[in-house]
Parts: structure tokens; sequence; C-alpha cells
């Protein structure tokens, strides 16, 4: 598949089949978010990957607690404050790194989709997993075999997004 045919066919996936992914495919989808860019190549990022059991606790803390039930696997993304040298800087970095992993997942005929209405409970999250203070949750990705392909979402047109001078 091309790389702009990978981006543009690229969908939030919400619905899973039952199927289980395997630990070599989640280690690539760490790897691809390892290689992002980020300032001064500082890799803020750290990962938490939640299986079955684990992962239907996080549903607690969500709107979209049924994305995270279906999904097979949730990867946790978090800043880490050790390694952050300017927030805003290194939480583009973290887009970048959520990013590669959404393409490779789909690349891999997988499907994610990445929740950041969770973060509106991040602080009980932490409590509850016992995550470290100097690790932040940014985001979570829930992925499994998709069940549903949700139809191509829209987008502004490209002209729109210009400025002209
Ligand atoms: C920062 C961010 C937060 C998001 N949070 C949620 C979320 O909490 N729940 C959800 O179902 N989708 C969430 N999404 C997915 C978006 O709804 C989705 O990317 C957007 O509607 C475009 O659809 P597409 O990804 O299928 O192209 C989030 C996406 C981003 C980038």
């Amino acid at each position: 598949m091309s790389v702009s045919r990978l981006i543009k066919t690229r969908r939030s996936i919400r619905k899973f089949r039952k199927k289980t992914i395997a630990k070599r495919l989640i280690d690539e989808i760490l790897e691809a978010g390892r290689w992002a860019p980020s300032g001064l190549n500082n890799q803020p990022w750290k990962f938490l990957v939640l299986d079955k059991a684990k992962k239907d606790s996080l549903a607690e803390f969500t709107h979209y607690s049924s994305v995270i039930k279906e999904a097979d696997k949730a990867i946790l993304v978090f800043l880490d404050k050790k390694a952050s040298y300017n927030r805003e800087k290194d939480l583009m970095a973290i887009g970048a790194c959520i990013q590669n992993m959404l393409l490779y997942i789909h690349f891999q005929k997988l499907g994610a989709c990445w929740l950041g209405e969770i973060l509106n409970q991040k602080d009980e999250l932490r409590r509850y997993f016992k995550i470290p203070k100097n690790l932040e949750l940014e985001a979570v990705i829930a992925l499994g075999y998709p069940s549903v392909f949700p139809k191509r979402t829209k987008r502004k047109q490209l002209r729109s997004l210009i400025e002209k001078r």
C-alpha cells in the first residue's frame, strides 16, 4: 500500500473481533512509535500495554468504555516528565509517536482508536494503576482486529487550510 493510501484509508476503529493480537505485532507497533521524531531527540514517551483482563478496568475511566471493552488490548501512552525539556514540543512528539503507531496498526490490517476523553480522569487512573508521578497519561490507544470499518470521515478542503499573503 502506498503511504498516501495508508494515510487516507486509516479510520478510527471502535468495534473489534474477538481475536488476540500476537505479542510480536504489539512489539512492532511500539517500535513504530519509538522511531517518531522528537525535539532534541529526547524521546519523551513511555508505554504501558494492557491485555484483556487488566484493560477492562480502564473502561471505568471513560465515556468510551465500550471501545475499551471491545478492544483486544490498550496501549497507554505517557509523557515521561523526567525526559521532558519543553512541554509544548514534547506533546507534539507524543502526537507523532501515536500517529506512527496508528499508521503501523492500519498497515497490519489491525484497527485502533485514539482515546483522549479518558484524560479527564487521568489522576484517578494513575492512582488505580499505580503509575509513577513522572509519567503523565496523554492518550490511550484501543486496538484489535476490526469488525466494522466506518465510512470515510470528512476533512476540510485543502484550499481552506492554506493562508495567503
Ligand atoms: C487527540 C484525540 C483525541 C481523541 N479522543 C477520542 C475519544 O476519546 N473517543 C473516540 O471515540 N475517539 C477519539 N478520537 C478519534 C477522533 O474522533 C477521530 O480521529 C476523528 O473523528 C476523525 O475520524 P478518523 O480517525 O476515523 O479519520 C480522538 C482523536 C484524537 C486525535
